[in-house]
């Protein structure tokens, strides 16, 4: 056995923790039995050609954490534990998990994240990341009680006023800052309220094909997911009253749906929220990218159209910013603010403070609108690039569909197996996944979705001619 371990151990690593690891698997394996005696510390330096001393720290953590005893000249032997008990403390074959985290787990898996054309990934390389340095850098400086401390699991009151002035700016949303809620991004929002306001078996609505994201929020609160098929008005709302009249929660992406890109026509909005009120459900609309407008205004957000505070609007700085900041927030109805404040504070799920005071300061100072401004301008080029580079490249493999917002485009095949599309597109290095991917029962929609905002204008069209040339036939 000590032949073994010496085999096993990675002479480039330390060599105390892996030693201490070796003997603590024999002893909790029963390979090394209650009351065996161990070798000498010279000896087993020896035999596993390691320091003396090495050996010697690896017994004493042993002997202090009572796996070994050592007894003076009787020599040092494995502690004489229960190997009843012992056998309880192997480790579960395969990582035993809940029926709901079985349910998360199986969900497909994200894109990769970086190259063209990854949805949702917003222009990195234009990061205002000197900006950001030196915002954060005075924040942490500063080392305030009040940003280093247990406060404002809620959010960082600051960011709040700047939040709510800026959608009402941009969302006519006009609401009292301690109605946002700052949360870890739109998906923290929704796994957050899914957990807040539902019971595990709830049913909830989600759009079909809809986001994964929002997929795993609602599956990891344990509710009952109720696809809800979309067609070119957006989410089919007689579809969903037929298949389950009375949910609890409603997942809508009315601005932009994702992935197809469909507005959520003005008819469909009401008879949303008449389905919602008939059922007293909740409504989370995802507003995730519906900064980026280009033709015309928007409609406006399904939260201005609801009655009591029906309508939880959710938003995210994810597609100006960076995802990985994990900014976003939730304007919630009044009688929520409270619950959820201590809900946040007990879950610990807020963003880090200095981090919402960085991205308040980015905000009060004016810079987070000079870079929504030159964003829209990008991310209108390189949108204008890839709607260009398709109608040239693509046309004998199918078509965009329309949409005016929102920082990626769904593209319709001709060919019914999307799937095998966007492997043939990640074989030539291009990220565009099968939007039958983001499907749960809904087959009547196949096809490519492309990310534009994060790849620079000049590289659009060579990468649609390198997937043109991936999808011809025979390739
Ligand atoms: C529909 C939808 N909602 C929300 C998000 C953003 O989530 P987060 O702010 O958690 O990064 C995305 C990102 O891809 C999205 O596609």
């Amino acid at each position: 056995m000590y032949d073994d371990m010496a085999a096993a151990l990675d002479r480039g690593q330390g060599l105390t923790r892996q030693l201490y690891e070796a003997f603590r698997r024999a002893i909790l394996t029963g390979r090394l039995g209650p009351g065996e005696r161990l070798p000498a510390s010279r000896d087993l330096a020896g035999r596993l050609a390691v320091g003396r001393n090495t050996v010697t720290a690896v017994f004493e953590r042993l002997a202090a954490e009572g796996f070994i005893e050592a007894r003076g000249a009787a020599g040092t032997r494995v502690a004489r534990l229960d190997p009843a008990l012992l056998q309880r403390v192997q480790p579960v074959p395969g990582g035993r998990l809940s029926e709901r985290g079985r349910r998360l787990a199986a969900i497909e898996r994200g894109s990769p994240s970086s190259g063209a054309f990854v949805p949702g990934l917003p222009a990195l390389d234009l990061f205002p990341a000197e900006t950001w340095a030196r915002l954060l850098g005075r924040r942490l400086r500063q080392g305030s009680a009040a940003l280093l401390g247990f406060e404002h699991a809620a959010g960082w009151p600051p960011l709040k006023e700047a939040i709510a002035r800026q959608i009402a700016a941009s969302r006519g949303i006009v609401v009292e800052p301690e109605r946002i809620l700052v949360t870890t991004g739109a998906q923290g929002a929704l796994a957050f309220l899914a957990q807040l306001l539902c019971d595990p078996g709830d049913p909830a609505w989600i759009e079909d094909p809809g986001y994964l994201g929002a997929r795993g929020a609602l599956v990891g609160a344990g509710l009952a997911l109720v696809p809800v098929p979309v067609d070119g008005e957006g989410l089919d709302v007689a579809a969903g009253l037929s298949r389950a009249a009375a949910p609890r929660l409603i997942y809508v992406t009315p601005s932009h749906q994702y992935p197809t890109g469909v507005v959520l026509s003005l008819q469909r909005r009401l008879a949303l929220l008449q389905a919602a009120e008939a059922a007293d459900a909740w409504v989370i609309e995802d507003d995730y990218d519906s900064e980026f407008q280009f033709a015309g205004p928007p409609l406006a957000p399904l939260h201005n159209l609801a009655p009591r505070g029906r309508v939880i609007h959710v938003g995210t700085f994810g597609k100006a910013l960076a995802p990985a900041l994990r900014l976003g927030y939730a304007v919630l109805p009044p009688a929520l603010v409270g619950p959820a404040s201590v809900a946040m504070r007990h879950g610990g799920q807020a963003p880090p403070l200095v981090v919402q005071a960085a991205l308040a300061d980015f905000m009060a100072e004016g810079h987070f609108a000079g870079h929504l401004r030159r964003l829209v301008d990008v991310y209108g080029e390189r949108r204008a690039r890839l709607v260009e580079a398709c109608a040239r490249h693509l046309g004998d493999y199918g078509a965009l569909l329309p949409a005016e917002a929102g920082i990626q485009l769904a593209f319709r095949l001709h060919s019914r197996d999307d799937r095998a599309a966007s492997a043939a597109a990640a074989r030539a290095g291009i990220v565009a996944p099968a939007l039958s991917r983001a499907a749960l029962e809904n087959r009547a929609i196949t096809g490519l979705q492309f990310g534009f905002a994060a790849v620079p204008a000049d590289q659009v069209e060579p990468a649609v001619i390198r997937l043109a040339a991936a999808l011809r036939p025979g390739v």
